[in-house]
């Protein structure tokens, strides 16, 4: 994973350079007006989980897409009434909208981790902006820092916290904004606020006419929150119940394979899958969400998943795993 990082001016080459090396699946740092972003082909999975693999982050989230223009957005997310509306108040600008996910678009499951939604962003930055026009896909950027470490503002922030974990940062002048995104749900019949912001509650509720609900449902284990119970619910969880490190798989149940060896009893299994034949855990986090799902919609009501190693990108597959093996609020009772 060690490898050199190049720094990358602005300019008409640089930017077709880093445009290069996203569409090639490469981890690229960019200047927004809020932070520096860490960016990764959106398509792309194993790109995306290279940004967990480089951040060090022990846990999977929906991560945001990063798009040139509102029709680029119209392609992956379905805009309501209200979140056109904002859209065209706020884009370009420092506004996440979550609208529901276009059925069929390319976009790598791990990047939503699993969900029905997707959180899209049109950045203002001009160097952000040159970038994603000159990809011509989204791109998934969190915060260009190490888990756990303030946001960047600066190249050299990222540079402290992730040289030679990226394959390179784009050198921009400031980012004015400083703070994250505002986070806005359009998901239900009235938008709400998942995260405070650039743009400030007041601004969004004067476009709207009217107040703004609280969803407060943050996501990110960062965020220097307490865990709120609601927090699991904007995760996606399958249907079927979940049993971690099986070594052997019982009559009925579905197996989620992890390495070239198969466990016992793999004949009777209902269904299979493997997230990375070749026990590669950057191909396995990519497969996850898909596979899980895969093998949820086939209907199976127990799903055995083989042990996984807890070192690197691991720490993240089996935090999600045990989530997805948790007793969901329905069967608690
Ligand atoms: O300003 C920003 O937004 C920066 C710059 C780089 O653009 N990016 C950023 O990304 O803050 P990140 O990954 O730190 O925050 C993503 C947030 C998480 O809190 C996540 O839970 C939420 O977006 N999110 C993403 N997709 C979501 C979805 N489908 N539903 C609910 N929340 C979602
Ligand atoms: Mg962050």
């Amino acid at each position: 994973m060690e490898r050199d990082t190049l720094r990358i001016d602005p300019d008409a080459t640089g930017i077709a350079r880093a445009a290069a090396m996203l569409r090639a699946g490469q981890l690229v740092a960019f200047p927004t007006e809020t932070v520096y972003g860490l960016g990764a082909d959106a398509c792309q999975g194993e790109a995306v989980a290279g940004i967990y693999e480089a951040k060090g982050r022990p846990s999977f989230n929906p991560l945001i897409a990063h798009v040139a223009d509102f029709t680029h957005a119209e392609e992956i997310g379905v805009f309501n009434a209200a979140a056109r509306t904002l859209a065209e108040h706020f884009w370009p600008g420092p506004l996440t909208l979550v609208v529901p996910l276009r059925p069929g678009t390319r976009i790598s499951a791990l990047a939503t981790a699993g969900l029905d939604s997707i959180a899209l962003r049109v950045p203002s930055h001009p160097v952000a902006r040159e970038i994603l026009q000159a990809a011509g896909t989204p791109i998934v950027a969190p915060s260009a820092n190490r888990s756990g470490r303030v946001s960047p503002t600066e190249a050299d922030h990222v540079w402290a916290d992730l040289n030679r974990r990226i394959d390179a940062i784009v050198e921009g002048w400031s980012t004015p904004v400083g703070v994250e995104s505002t986070i806005v749900s359009c998901l239900g019949a009235e938008p709400s606020l998942l995260r405070p912001g650039g743009v400030t509650r007041a601004e969004i509720e004067n476009v709207l006419g009217h107040a703004l609900a609280d969803a407060l449902a943050e996501t990110s284990i960062d965020a220097a929150r307490p865990v709120a119970p609601g927090l699991l619910e904007s995760h996606y969880a399958p249907r079927a119940a979940v049993r971690l490190n099986a070594t052997e798989i019982m009559p009925g149940e579905a197996a989620l394979l992890f390495g070239p060896e198969p466990p016992s009893g793999l004949d009777a299994a209902k269904a299979h899958i493997n997230l990375s034949y070749r026990g590669d855990l950057r191909e396995a986090a990519a497969n996850l969400f898909s596979m899980l799902r895969r093998l949820d919609i086939s209907g199976v009501t127990r799903i055995a998943v083989m042990p996984i190693p807890i070192e690197g990108l691991g720490e993240a597959i089996g935090d999600r795993l045990k989530r997805a093996a948790a007793p969901r609020p329905s069967q608690r009772g």
